[in-house]
């Protein structure tokens, strides 16, 4: 097949995406596919146009790569993509309208207040640090509205913690998600549809010295990763219909990702949905991936079963 991978793109995620679509293009230039890795910018239209790929496969982590943004271009030049449809990337990389989304599938998803950064300047720490701890409990998570790779993710239980969260939070977003914090292990299920429907691959626990941030997801030996995860069979399998459910309540396409964390009652709790998951060599899909029998077989399968054909 022509398989055109764009990765890049302007996006704080811009490092990882290249790393993913040369990644992901390594792998299918093996398999014999003729692969050509697009960094997103102006000219990627013509580019497109001039290669004219049997399908397209889109890396861009962030930004318009997974707000459906650029799902829309593929679609308004009617090439197949791996991946999802507008609509539904939409859904899932706001992270609001995911929780709405899945809780409203009856997912659990920790509560949460959604904070713009006038009210936060207006109020002040304090002041936001007392309503929020009523309503969530302390500590709190502080994430910016959309975005991955933990970039602008902190944790709050005081007024200056709460203030230095919400700084580097607004670096990536207007608007801050604060959830509520839930103890436990860190699980990531991944979610493959071929055309027989979706269904998770194994469970990948990850186990940060510190918390799994930006450093920890991408320089080797600061995260450990266990394949599959070491908890009971019954809570792996709780965890990955979990991910089957939010992939269909969100109506993703192909694949995704869902981060979750299990407390200690063995309950999971949905955190977050990815439609582009990081396809890096320290990335948790590809690990899966090769637990489940393969990642050049199941790739293979993915370019040549598009989810989404204009
Ligand atoms: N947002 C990054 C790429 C991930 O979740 O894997």
């Amino acid at each position: 097949l022509r398989i055109a991978v764009l990765a890049g793109g302007l996006s704080h995620e811009r490092d990882v995406s290249l790393r993913s679509g040369h990644r992901v293009a390594s792998v299918l230039k093996h398999l014999g596919h003729n692969v050509l890795v697009m960094d997103v910018d102006a000219r990627t239209i013509a580019s497109l146009k001039a290669f004219s790929p049997d399908v397209v496969w889109p890396l861009v982590h962030g930004g318009h790569g997974e707000d459906g943004g650029l799902q829309n271009v593929l679609i308004a030049l009617d090439l197949p993509y791996v991946g999802t449809h507008s609509d539904g990337c939409q859904r899932a990389s706001f992270k609001p309208t995911a929780k709405a989304s899945v809780r409203a599938a009856g997912v659990l998803t920790p509560d949460s207040v959604t904070l713009p950064k006038a009210y936060f300047s207006q109020l002040g720490a304090q002041e936001v640090l007392g309503v929020v701890a009523g309503h969530l409990g302390l500590p709190v998570v502080v994430k910016p509205n959309q975005g991955g790779s933990g970039l602008g993710v902190s944790y709050a239980e005081n007024a200056d913690e709460l203030r230095t969260a919400m700084v580097s939070c607004f670096a990536y977003d207007e608007r801050a998600l604060i959830e509520r914090y839930v103890e436990g292990t860190e699980l990531a299920v991944s979610v493959v549809d071929t055309g027989d429907g979706p269904h998770a691959l194994p469970a990948v626990e990850v186990v940060s010295q510190g918390r799994y941030d930006f450093d920890a997801r991408y320089n080797p030996g600061r995260s450990e990763y266990f394949v599959p995860a070491r908890v009971d069979d019954s809570v792996q399998a709780r965890a990955q219909e979990m991910a089957v459910t939010v992939h269909r309540a969100l109506g993703l396409g192909n694949l995704s990702r869902t981060d979750l964390i299990v407390d200690a009652e063995g309950q999971p709790w949905f955190i977050d949905a990815n439609v582009i998951p990081g396809m890096t060599e320290v990335s948790l899909f590809p690990m899966a991936a090769q637990a489940a029998g393969g990642l050049p077989k199941l790739y293979d399968d993915i370019v040549r079963h598009p989810a989404v054909c204009p």
